[in-house]
């Protein structure tokens, strides 16, 4: 059976139909103003239309917060003003299609259980980083919802005591120190300090002021000192994340997704060794594999749609 996945972004929404095996066969992509919610919902309305071709397939759609345990409510975005939002009865009564609506990280992580980077695993932790910080969880097998659905929402674990203001309301959370954002706050600091800055200071001279990810992410490719004094300290603080994360849940594995993980080993290298630095019992301490995402940014899509269809047919699966 043929899925259709949602993913809504901070910057875009990503949209696709999705076969059992994980393959999309039709992708779509729009730009999104994230502080327009209701602009956000016409626009995964059009999508979901486009993608079904008057099909009646079950439809997952992947949101950027805080998702209840019914899969209907949108708790707390972050990054998009949705409060106690009942998106799943908002999109049926605007659909005739059965609609989910998901964590977008939870989405991701499922996805790459299935079908990606962590298909041989029974545990494994991702992280996203793109506007924010994801998480997803898998233990035993199984996607870790928590008691009240919200289980995973790693991105707000607490590193620094009264750091940087979070959009959740707290101070210090790790999505303010290893999120797409937060690299384009490394990668300026980097580039007003000269030195290895330099490529950095031109490239943002030559964009009016701005360093957008893509460019930070070509230098990256590029070796550019600078470039890489920035995804490693991202990388550092992401490594210590999964540290803490390690005492918590023992993971075969760590998934890093998101657009930063375009940079691979650049990124992997420096999260690899501030986790090595900070892991309790060091050297005792049985070492998981990191990995960057293998179904890259439509992870997603994939996941999410997955997730629609276990809805629809809970015995799928066979466990
Ligand atoms: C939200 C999460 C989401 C993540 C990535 C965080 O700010 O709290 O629910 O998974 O951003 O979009
Ligand atoms: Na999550
Ligand atoms: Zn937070």
């Amino acid at each position: 059976m043929q899925a259709i996945g949602i993913d809504i972004g901070g910057t875009k929404i990503a949209g696709g139909v999705v076969d059992e095996l994980g393959t999309i066969e039709r992708f779509e992509r729009v730009p999104t103003d994230a502080s327009d919610a209701t602009a956000i919902e016409d626009a995964i309305v059009a999508m979901i239309e486009q993608l079904a071709e008057g099909r009646r397939l079950p439809v997952g759609v992947a949101a950027p917060g805080f998702i209840d345990a019914g899969q209907s409510t949108v708790y707390y975005t972050p990054n998009i003003p949705w409060r106690n939002e009942p998106l799943r009865e908002r999109l049926e009564s605007r659909l005739d299609l059965p609609v989910v609506v998901d964590n977008d990280a939870n989405a991701a992580g499922w996805a790459e259980f299935r079908f990606g980077a962590g298909r041989l695993v029974s545990d494994m932790v991702m992280l996203t980083s793109g506007t924010g910080v994801g998480g997803a969880v898998i233990a035993g097998d199984r996607l870790l919802r928590g008691g009240f659905g919200v289980a995973g929402e790693l991105g707000h674990m607490r590193v620094v005591p009264d750091g940087i203001p979070c959009g959740c309301g707290a101070r210090g959370c790790i999505e303010q120190y290893g999120s797409g954002r937060a690299l384009q706050r490394m990668a300026n600091a980097v580039a007003d300090g000269g030195g290895i800055g330099s490529a950095l200071a031109a490239e943002r001279e030559r964009a009016g002021g701005v360093l957008e990810g893509a460019v930070i992410g070509r230098l990256v490719q590029e070796e550019d000192p600078g470039a890489l004094a920035a995804i490693g300290e991202l990388g550092s603080w992401l490594g210590q994340a999964c540290s803490s994360l390690a005492v918590v849940l023992d993971p075969q594995l760590f998934v890093i997704g998101g657009g930063v993980a375009d940079a691979g080993e650049r990124l992997l290298g420096p999260v690899r060794r501030a986790y090595e630095e900070h892991l309790p019992a060091r050297g005792f301490h049985p070492e998981p594999v990191f990995a960057v995402a293998e179904l890259g940014n439509e992870a997603g899509v994939v996941g999410a749609a997955d997730l629609a269809r276990l809805h629809e047919d809970p015995t799928f699966l066979a466990y």
